[in-house]
């Protein structure tokens, strides 16, 4: 049965997840460069799914009797993804960079929980980490190849 440890869990992943919500809308609004017109519209296609992703998690964790950081403050202290204004002056190519970073971090934090949800025991959880993984990996891999790279490849 899920304990304090999931709870927790699931907890940061909301913050995570929240902010770098808000961070895909800057890089969203602020792309400039040759691929304007395929990034501005594939990067609000992350964050509606990245809010979907957050949204499943708060309510898993609701339903096992937590209560999920719901406020702008709160995914701000608890983030294990971070925000600078400045990437907003990032050329087109380390905007991409830095997206792949943060869906890396993302990719790791959920690995971590899908092998914490299987020794807690926690079924329902792990399988929506597992479903929530295979999109992340998918994107990696694909933000990856327009960089030119492997899916694993390590960035430069
Ligand atoms: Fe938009």
């Amino acid at each position: 049965m899920a304990n304090e440890k999931v709870k927790e869990y699931l907890n940061t992943l909301v913050a995570t997840q929240g902010l770098f919500y808000v961070k895909l809308h800057q890089a969203h609004w602020y792309i400039k460069g040759p691929n304007f017109f395929s990034l501005h519209p594939k990067l609000e296609e992350y964050y509606d799914e990245l809010t979907v992703q957050m949204d499943d998690v708060a309510e898993r964790l609701l339903a096992i009797g937590g209560e999920p950081y719901a406020t702008l403050e709160e995914f701000l202290s608890h983030s294990l993804i971070k925000e600078s204004k400045d990437s907003k002056n990032l050329s087109q190519k380390d905007t991409v960079q830095s997206v792949i970073d943060d869906y890396e971090v993302l990719r790791d934090e959920l690995a971590k929980g899908i092998q914490l949800t299987d020794e807690e025991k926690d079924d329902v959880t792990n399988d929506l980490l597992i479903s929530q993984k295979a999109g992340v990996d998918q994107t990696i891999w694909m933000l990856q190849a327009f960089m030119g790279h492997g899916a694993l490849e390590s960035k430069k």
